[in-house]
């Protein structure tokens, strides 16, 4: 469940709550809220800076219990770092800390201050928004297969005030369906392959729309697929007995004949590697290779859950890539839906495989304004950009504006590659009209021109979501992204 929102327009020291939340710069600088406490119980803030228990260090923490002269039992003050070099990012970052310190105290509701925090060159209305937002990232807990060792406090943060006008309401009602898709992705990612498996994607997206008016559910199996023609992500299918499927959603929150905005999300289960198998270190994090499809279909659920005011599609073809007697092979030639052939130089190319044939689905069945992908596609753009951004590649100038311009102010941001023609002659083949892997240089590009072969007369982007899709190590969890960014971009595309 996500947190509850609201706005509170008192003063901090009279707020009738368990506990309020007030920052602190370095130097012992207070913000304002954080003045107002500090007077109301004659100095205790600043007495606790020149002792040093505050240090006012980005994300540190202090709590005040039962402070003389305020309402609250508790105060829990954050640090914010140096004033002067205060930024949006930094903001997110103490919301977030601030939203860990939450759940570790024993209240159930909490009233904050930082969405008062002035941060250049944003308003009031997204520092709303993003206060709410990282406070419901932070107090995601996957429990879905085991108890959680480390207890959460006895008592469950259920709801946070933020600071602000009346008018933020509306800001707050767009975080939490924001909160809503981000949660979905998580979840859906964060479960094993043994349980999140094609079948299992296709009925959480039924289960979705059943409770939509306007949205439809339809799911093709690999009969269905067949028929069509998806050589492509049928080959990459064959190794495993989990079956594929293509989940697609249809949102109608716009005019009967405005075309829809399509959104295409990878959604490999599981992505051994297949023929070509992985290296045994670090396959456990190919459960996350359905990241793409989880982002979809998580800015789906927000878009829903925003009622926006246009019509959108999200198709998810999902499969698991497994080694197999009857697996494809490299140098297998396949024949796309598209009429395209395509040899398989390698069977852990798979993303491009799969998402080819939706893409040409997409394409002929909606005849959308825009089609955009999301992939966990290559490790080499996590070499390229880390963990940090997530690729952008467009041939629309416009198309990559957008998405670049959602990426920032939602802080879940993106980057350009080129997609010039001058890759593409790395996709040559002496067998089939392209091959599925591009040599060892620019991988991320050369995947995102192989796409682009699917795509043509398409207004079209592509998002490589390899590093940004969760968090790196033993217990790192799907991170949501890029819902956020997605769910931006679609809300700019409504008011227009
Ligand atoms: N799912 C992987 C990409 C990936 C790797 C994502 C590591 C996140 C972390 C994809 O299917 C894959 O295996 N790509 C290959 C492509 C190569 C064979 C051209 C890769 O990146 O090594
Ligand atoms: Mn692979
Ligand atoms: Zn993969």
């Amino acid at each position: 469940m996500t947190l509850q929102f609201s706005v509170a327009s008192t003063a901090p020291e009279t707020a009738e709550t368990a506990c309020i939340v007030v920052g602190v710069y370095e130097q012992g600088v207070l913000t304002s809220a954080a003045a107002r406490v500090d007077s109301a119980a004659s100095g205790l803030i600043k007495r606790q800076v020149e002792a040093g228990d505050i240090s006012g260090k980005t994300g540190s923490s202090s709590v005040l219990f039962a402070p003389p002269g305020v309402k609250a039992q508790r105060v829990l003050v954050i640090g914010l770092g140096a004033q002067k070099s205060f930024d949006a990012a930094r903001f997110q970052k103490i919301c977030i800390e601030a939203g860990r310190a939450l759940g570790r105290l024993p209240v159930a509701d909490a009233m904050s201050w930082l969405s008062e925090v002035d941060v250049p060159g944003r308003d009031s209305a997204w520092r709303v928004r993003t206060a709410a937002l990282a406070a419901d990232h932070a107090a995601y807990r996957y429990t879905a297969t085991f108890k959680p060792r480390d207890k959460p406090a006895p008592t469950e943060l259920g709801a946070i005030a933020l600071a602000g006008a009346a008018e933020a309401q509306a800001s707050l009602d767009q975080a939490t369906a924001i909160a809503e898709g981000v949660r979905f992705a998580r979840e859906l990612a964060n479960l094993p392959p043994n349980i999140c498996n094609p079948i299992y994607i296709a009925e959480q997206a039924v289960t979705f729309a059943e409770g939509q008016d306007k949205v439809s559910c339809s799911v093709l199996d690999h009969v269905e697929m067949e028929k069509l023609g998806f050589g492509s992500l049928l080959a990459v299918a064959r190794g495993s007995t989990n079956k594929p499927r293509l989940v697609v959603l249809n949102y109608r929150g716009g005019k009967d004949g405005d075309k829809p905005y399509a959104l295409v999300g990878k959604g490999v289960t599981f992505d051994s590697g297949g023929i070509s198998l992985k290296p045994g270190a670090g396959m456990e994090e190919m459960k996350f290779d359905m990241g793409g499809a989880a982002g979809v279909l998580g800015a789906f659920v927000a878009a829903v859950k925003m009622d926006l005011p246009l019509n959108l599609v999200c198709v998810v073809p999902t499969v698991e890539n497994m080694p197999d007697g009857d697996s494809y092979r490299p140098s297998d030639v396949l024949t796309s839906l598209s009429g395209l052939t395509i040899e398989v130089l390698n069977t852990d190319a798979e993303g491009r495989l799969i998402l080819c044939d939706a893409l040409t689905w997409t394409a002929r069945t909606f005849e959308p304004h825009t089609i955009i992908d999301a992939a966990t596609l290559t490790g080499a753009c996590v070499v390229a950009l880390g963990k940090h951004a997530t690729g952008l590649m467009s041939k629309h100038d416009d198309l990559a504006a957008e998405l670049l311009d959602a990426g920032e102010q939602t802080l879940d941001r993106a980057w350009r590659l080129p997609l010039w023609d001058e890759y593409q002659t790395q996709l040559d083949s002496g067998f089939a009209d392209v091959a599925n892997i591009g040599g060892k240089m620019a991988g991320a590009i050369t995947a995102g021109c192989f796409l682009s072969r699917f795509t043509e007369g398409q207004r079209w982007a592509h998002l490589d979501i390899a590093g940004t899709a969760w968090d790196e190590g033993r217990k790192g969890l799907a991170t949501g992204r890029p819902v956020a960014l997605l769910a931006q971009w679609l809300i700019d595309r409504s008011e227009k």
